[in-house]
This record gives structure tokens, sequence and C-alpha cells, in this order.
């Protein structure tokens, strides 16, 4: 009997090892293996002595759509609403997003923009029509509407892209749409938007025809759309000094014979042809992956099918190329992202989604490429502003938290307009398995002032990186910067707790002689100066 209930005992104490030791695994799967402190060694050439062109600061630029919790209470409270606001947009959140220096905003959609009717959304609030939001559910009260938009616009300083409807307007549509808002004459039209309210008529200089017309945009192929491009845009007139940036739809993903019959047969009439690509851990739309439950497998996922852009903008800019040589026609990759699974319990069409430092490795990763593409990508709207996707801000009733990616964008501003400074970077592979991604992303430009910025990703969440780093022609002898990071892969910032993750000044260098090495922690982003 005591030999039996010995061997039980073993047996319920092996048990409990095995489970102990599970659970520390399991439990410390989102933490940095500080343990192994070997740092990966990378070396850089910041080309100083050979600047190139401009980073457009548009690539810089965001997107609001109407869609879950986007425009109705993450921008619009309405003027009586107890969350304060001005003129029924909300305080917090404009003044947050005034912080990042938005260059250009795109509304009011995506899909929603080929079944908005810009008529349902002006002239007194109390009787705008309701409408139900076909594309993501629920019902439009078309409270915010082109003058709510231009509003929000001026506040934030930023420039309106509108998206035009081509899937259920007409040319006429569009074509009174841009004469209420830009023109100065003494039209019905220019009188009924004075009459609402507004006397000088706004500047809008991007418009678009229709949103992903390939899809939810009418199913068109590019032939049909090529030739309905060709049409509208012929109707989208300047008024009264005004000038319209014509944008078509362009392709997404690897889908070239899109950008190729576009190309062909409408680069005339355009100025911009867009590009939508959304990074999801999985690459599988019915099987996303999660916003914040994830391992070193999938956080690596993530980062190689985030870096695909560079081959997407590669592969459709050398198509451009051969239409267009002079790179007259910008690349406007108007959608990108991050696209996780609702969260569960979660209203499915909002998607709402939470925003992790895996986020801000993304988005420091998508700025860099799209600044080293700054000759062809001339507009990029990441998806999007408030409470959808990959959102700079998420709000809750009257709270408000920034997001990680909101600091990558705060920290990047410095490059909005700059001159791109060409980089040579040798650093070592992160791998995972049988796949690997370059450790390192990176980015430099030269801004106005002459000041020299350099944007640093360490997309390896185990190892920091010793980069042995010149600039070509100068000695750096001083460095100031940021840092955003945190422990763990997933740490983000809640409504209990909105300051888990932020940036701190980065003092990790040391200059030796020429040269300068600076130290980038594991699972970061680092953007100095260079004095
Ligand atoms: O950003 C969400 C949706 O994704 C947009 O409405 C659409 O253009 C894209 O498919």
């Amino acid at each position: 009997m005591d030999n039996l209930r010995m061997f039980l005992k073993r047996r319920w104490a092996l048990w409990l090892a095995t489970l102990a030791i599970w659970f520390l695994t399991t439990s410390t799967c989102y933490l940095v293996k500080a343990q192994n402190p070997e740092a990966n060694k990378a070396s850089l050439v910041i080309r100083a002595d050979q600047p190139k062109g401009i980073i457009n600061r548009n690539i810089y630029g965001q997107f609001a759509e109407h869609l879950g919790r986007l425009i109705y209470e993450g921008l619009w409270v309405g003027e009586d609403s107890p969350i304060p606001n001005t003129r029924g947009l909300r305080n917090d959140v404009v003044a947050a997003l005034k912080e990042l220096r938005i260059p250009v905003l795109r509304w009011p959609g995506g899909c929603f923009a080929d079944e908005y009717h810009w008529r349902d959304g002006i002239g007194p609030r109390d009787q705008r029509p309701r409408r139900p939001n076909a594309s993501w559910g629920g019902v439009d009260t078309n409270a915010f509407g082109t003058h709510e938009f231009l509003d929000l616009c001026e506040m934030l300083g930023a420039e309106p892209y509108i998206n035009g409807n081509l899937g259920s307007g007409t040319p006429q549509e569009m074509m009174e749409w841009i004469e209420y808002m830009t023109s100065d004459s003494d039209s019905t039209l220019a009188r009924l938007r004075r009459q609402n309210g507004r006397d000088k008529p706004w500047k809008v200089p991007y418009f678009a025809v229709g949103n992903e017309s390939w899809g939810c945009g009418g199913e068109m192929r590019p032939e049909y759309y090529a030739d309905e491009y060709r049409r509208y845009a012929t109707f989208i007139k300047d008024h009264s000094g005004n000038h319209i940036q014509k944008m078509a739809v362009g392709s997404h993903d690897d889908y070239y014979a899109w950008t190729e019959v576009l190309m062909a047969q409408a680069a005339k009439q355009m100025q911009g042809l867009s590009l939508h690509y959304y990074t999801l851990p999985t690459g599988n739309w019915s099987r996303k992956g999660s916003a914040t439950e994830f391992k070193e497998k999938e956080w690596q996922a993530t980062l190689v099918r985030t870096l695909r852009i560079e081959e997407f903008i590669e592969k459709h800019s050398a198509i451009m190329d051969k239409y267009d040589p002079q790179k007259r026609v910008g690349l406007m990759v108007d959608e990108w992202g991050t696209w996780y699974d609702s969260e569960p319990g979660k209203n499915l069409g909002a998607l709402y989604q939470q925003n992790t430092l895996r986020d801000a490795v993304v988005a420091g990763i998508n700025l860099n490429i799209f600044n080293q593409h700054a000759d062809r990508v001339q507009m990029a709207n990441i998806a999007q502003m408030v409470n959808v996707l990959q959102a700079m801000v998420l709000t809750d009733k009257e709270k408000m938290v920034m997001t990680p990616t909101y600091y990558v964008f705060k920290m990047y501003k410095v490059h909005q307009g700059a001159t791109l400074i060409p980089i040579e970077l040798s650093a070592p592979e992160y791998k995972v398995d049988q796949s690997s991604v370059p450790s390192i992303s990176a980015s430099a430009s030269r801004d106005k002032e002459g000041k020299l910025h350099l944007s640093i990703v360490n997309l390896d969440p185990n190892r920091s990186a010793e980069i042995t780093t010149k600039v070509a022609g100068s000695t750096v002898r001083n460095i100031t910067g940021e840092v955003l990071t945190a422990p763990m892969m997933n740490a983000m910032n809640t409504f209990d707790n909105p300051n888990a993750i932020k940036p701190t000044p980065f003092s990790g260098y040391q200059v030796q002689g020429s040269q300068v090495i600076l130290n980038i922690p594991p699972k970061s982003v680092v953007v100095l100066e260079l004095q």
C-alpha cells in the first residue's frame, strides 16, 4: 500500500513539474531573451555626400472612412456631447493628431466612398437622411459630411484627399461636388455652400475616381475601369484657382496586370495611381491572426509579410517606368497597415483592433521603405486613423489612448519633406526556423535646416544590434533621439494603462574617432538626429 502511495505521489510530482515548466515557457514567450546578450553586428554608411530627391510629406498621410467607430465616436461626437469638442469634433483626439503634423487626410472611404452621395451630408444636420452603411453595417446619420470633414482638415492642418463615388455615382454628381467645395463664383452650388455656412471655397488638391474598382468598388475589369476613369476624370474641373491632382484606382498586392492596363490606357489623364496592401500575420483572410496574442513565429511571419510591400512597390514602379519614365505619375499607397482578426465579442464589421509594439515595428519598416522609394511613392495613407485597423489613437467613450503606431508617426515626422539620403546597410538576417528577414531596416534624410535624421528598426526581438555607423564626408560628434521599445513583443497601451509603451530618450551610442557605434535594443524603433 505504502509503495503504491509513494508511486502515486511521485507521478503527481512529475505532473506538477511538467506543468510548471510548460507555464514558465509559455508565459515568458513575449519576453526578451535577456540571457542572450550577443548583439547582431551591422554596419551602416550614410551617404550624406549623395543626397537624392525629396521625401514627399504626403507619405505620412492618414485615412478616415465611415467605418466602425472611426468617424462617429472616434472623431465626431456632436456639439451637444459631454465629451469636450469643438464644433462637434472631439478635442482630445484632434489635439493628439495635431502632434503628428498630418499632411493629407483621405475620406470618406474605402469601400464606403463608392456608396456615398455627398448631398446627403450637407445642410441642417437634423434634416440629413439616415442611410444604411452597406459596406460596414449600421446606419449613417450623415452628421459628418463635407463641411465637417473639411473643418477637421483645417483643424489638423491637413490637406483634403477626397475619394469620389464611381461605383454607384455619376460624373455629374462628382463634378458638382467639386464645384460645391471649390468654386468662388456666383453659381447655385457655390451659393448653397455659403448658405450652409461656408463663405470662401476650400482648396481640394487631391481627388480619387472610385476605390478598389476591381473589388468592392464595382468588380470591374481593368480595361473597363480605364475607360470609366477617363470619362469621369474629364469632368473633374479646376475652379477659382483650385488645382486638383486626379487619382486613379490602382492595384493591390501583385496584381500587375491592372497597373499595366491603367498605365497603358489612362496614364495621361492621371497624376496618381493607388496601391493597396495589408499585412496579415498569416496571409489568410479567413484567419488573419490575433492583434495581441502571438508568439515569436507569428511576430516574424508578420514582418516577412510586411516587407513584401517593397517587392510590390518595385514591380509596380517598373511597369509605371515603362509608360512614365519621368515619374510624373505618383504611386499612392493610399491603404496600408496591419489587419488582424476582430477582437472576440466585438462587432466584426467595425475592424477595431489593439495595437502593439509589433505594429510599431511594422510602421517603422513601411515608412523606411516608402522613404527609400520616394522617387515614385508620392503619397501613403495608413489604414486607418482612429479606432479602425492600425490606428493612431483608440477611444472608449471619453477615454483615449495613443498607440505604439502613433508614436512611430510622431518620431518619423522629421522625414516629412526632407531630402532622402542614401544608406549602405549590411546587417545579419533574423531567422526563425527556415524563414529569414534582414534584422535591420533604416532610412535617412536631411531636413530643410540641414539636420541629418536616421530612423532604424530592429526586427529581431531577442538580440540588440551593434551598428558601426559612418557619415560620408563628415564626423558625428553628438546624437540625440528617441527609442520606442518594451520588454514584451505585444506591449500595448490600454485605457487602464495608457502609458505602458511610449518613446524614451536614446543614449545607446559611443563616438569612436570618425565612426559611431549605435546600440539598438531588440524589437525597437529608433529615430536619431546626428550632429
Ligand atoms: O480599410 C478597410 C477597407 O479595406 C477599405 O474600405 C477598402 O478599400 C479595403 O478593402
